[in-house]
């Protein structure tokens, strides 16, 4: 984690109330001794999303977010720590402080982004010289005009071992520098060389127009057929859209979802410049959060084989939690939009996006390709997975809507099959409730984090700690009362130990114990996990506090006792088998 300077993250805290700086996003009302929203981060029509002034946390009871000032900022922005950082000391007026910790990371970062901008050159060079000439036919001969090849910054990598190596040494990056940036790749002997040979290069830049990475198309047959940076610091293909620094900027009021490079390039150059992709992955929550940035409606366009429609299917899903738009473009007689445009031209493709269907509708005109509605028997199976695809609709006029449709293509009446629609909803939110309340029920279950690695090996024990931590978060004077019976290192959960001990220091400083400066010390994960004990424990009341410490105590005890068995437990095998002697 990146180190600022402790005066200045805590004046920085101390000026970044948390309310205000979510107030700047979602409209808040008080209710309480908290505040109430609409959600930022998943669509909803009642408010689930809770931010505490005393706790300095949000958290949404909906999807489950939560953090502090700093990780609310992160997320909402898109942005990594020392940029969130930078965000709130501007609006709290302050400068960040030259020369730390911090800064090294940054300048890191930087340099790894200047060398790939420096290769992107490069591969652009290469691609205009003599060498590039196997590169340049191939790229005009897939049907891209010379224009569109500069627009996107295509180029090539010399089919060598080291010539952007030595290029970029010559400039001065040192080979830790280049290996951070993804551009060369360590040997089984330890020597260094370029990672890219021989390839059709598409630099990868984020929404700043930064370069971050690059993808490889090989020219011709071959595996892999494209080859991609790593994952970086700099390069986080969950966080990017590959083209998003030229479709942000489009007058389209919808984005275009497509798979890969070449059908974004080959869509932009048909004059649709909001396309996007996912590169090569399939859609993250980041993505789709990305996207509903900018535009309130996306149209995916994905492949028309069927692990295009599976990755349809999941995209629909995670992009409707953001709230927009979602429309599906059906595609027949070509297997993606680049080849669909080459084969039919740019007007046919317009009509299609013209034509793309609401999610819906999309999902069951799935259906309905899989039955053959003459026949009696498979008309029956065809209701009955509509009517299962009705009942998920949250929208009471949707569903009217499709049943109509049903209704004519099946014979039955609309009514009907609205009422058995109504059924499984029932039935579904039946389901939803009990699972709800078995969770309820099983309180082990109910507190279990959803991290392996934060897994409670001790649940009684653990609810007391997340008693106590939630408690004495945002108390001072009863966080230093507490510190003097107990440490962190007696919890079993390590993770609420180190919360404690990070509250019983800032206490000792003076400082608040809130939540505000947890993103600095913990993870994103781990950040996420304590707003949501924060929340669900926010009822408990300071009375409690010693029931907690002796519960901690006892099963603190009772661990150690067990730990000492197992040494007993252990030397005695030791001895037996030193003994030869067999069990028993
Ligand atoms: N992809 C990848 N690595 C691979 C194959 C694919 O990263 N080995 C990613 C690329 O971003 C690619 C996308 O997945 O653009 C879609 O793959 P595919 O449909 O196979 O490629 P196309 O984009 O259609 O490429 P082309 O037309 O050049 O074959
Ligand atoms: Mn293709």
């Amino acid at each position: 984690m990146v180190a600022y300077p402790r005066e200045f993250m805590d004046e920085l805290i101390a000026r970044s109330d948390i309310v205000s700086v979510i107030s700047r996003y979602v409209s808040l009302t008080r209710r309480g001794s908290g505040n109430l929203g609409l959600c930022p981060f998943h669509n909803e029509k009642t408010p689930s999303f809770s931010v505490s002034s005393d706790k300095q946390f949000f958290h949404c009871f909906g999807c489950g977010v939560g953090g502090d000032v700093i990780s609310f900022v992160m997320k909402i922005e898109n942005l990594d720590f020392p940029d969130a950082v930078a965000k709130l000391a501007d609006w709290a007026g302050m400068e960040v402080p030259q020369s730390t910790y911090g800064e090294n990371d940054r300048n890191r970062r930087k340099r790894a982004q200047e060398a790939c901008r420096d290769a992107a050159r490069f591969f652009h060079e290469r691609f205009k010289a003599d060498e590039g000439k196997e590169a340049r036919e191939y790229l005009l001969g897939r049907g891209l005009s010379p224009s569109t090849i500069t627009r996107f910054g295509l180029g090539y990598s010399p089919d060598t071992w080291s010539s952007l190596l030595d290029e970029l040494v010559a400039k001065g990056y040192t080979k830790t520098e280049l290996l951070e940036a993804g551009l060369v790749t360590t040997g089984k002997t330890g020597k260094i060389y370029d990672r890219f040979r021989g390839r059709a290069m598409f630099p990868i830049i984020d929404v700043r127009g930064t370069v971050i990475g690059f993808g490889g198309r090989i020219m011709g047959d071959g595996e892999p057929k494209y080859l991609n940076s790593p994952e970086s610091e700099v390069f986080n293909k969950r966080k990017n859209l590959y083209a998003l620094n030229l479709a942000k900027s489009s007058r389209a009021d919808f984005m275009i979802l497509a798979e890969g490079y070449m059908d974004v390039i080959a869509l932009h150059q048909a004059g649709f410049d909001s396309a996007v992709a996912s590169l090569g992955t399939s859609l993250t929550e980041e993505q789709a959060h990305l996207i509903s940035k900018y535009k309130s409606r996306v149209i995916i366009s994905y492949d028309s084989d069927k692990a295009g429609r599976a990755a349809t299917e999941r995209a629909i899903d995670i992009l409707k939690k953001t709230g927009i738009d979602v429309r599906v473009l059906v595609m027949q007689g070509a297997k993606d939009p680049d080849e669909y445009i080459k084969k039919f031209g740019r007007d046919k493709f317009a009509k299609l996006l013209e034509n793309a269907l609401p999610s819906a509708e999309y999902r069951l005109s799935m259906v309905r390709d899989t039955f053959d509605l003459s026949d009696d028997k498979q008309r029956v199976g065809y209701i009955k997975s509509a009517v299962s695809q009705l009942a998920r609709m949250s929208s009471a006029i949707e569903r009217e809507i499709y049943a109509g449709r049903i209704a004519t293509e099946t014979n039955v009446t609309r009514d009907a099959i609205l009422q058995e629609a109504e059924r499984e909803r029932k039935r579904l939110l039946r389901e939803k409730k009990r699972e709800e309340e078995k969770k309820i029920l099983d309180p082990v279950a109910a507190i279990m984090p959803k991290e392996k690695e934060a897994r409670y090996k001790n649940p009684r024990s653990a609810v007391a700690e997340e008693g106590l931590v939630t408690i004495c978060c945002g108390d001072v004077k009863l966080t230093l009362k507490t510190s003097e019976k107990i440490s962190g290192g007696m919890f079993s959960s390590e993770l609420l130990g180190r919360v404690f001990d990070v509250m019983t220091e800032r206490a000792r400083s003076g400082l608040d114990t809130d939540m505000s400066a947890f993103t600095e010390v913990f993870g994103e994960n781990e950040v996420s996990h304590i707003a949501t004990v924060f929340a669900r424990n926010a009822d408990k009341s300071a009375d409690a506090i010693d029931d907690y410490i002796t519960i901690i105590q006892q099963e603190n005890m009772k661990g150690a006792a067990a730990e000492s068995d197992d040494a007993i437990l252990a030397a005695a095998e030791f001895y037996r088998k030193k003994k030869g002697i067999r069990n028993g």
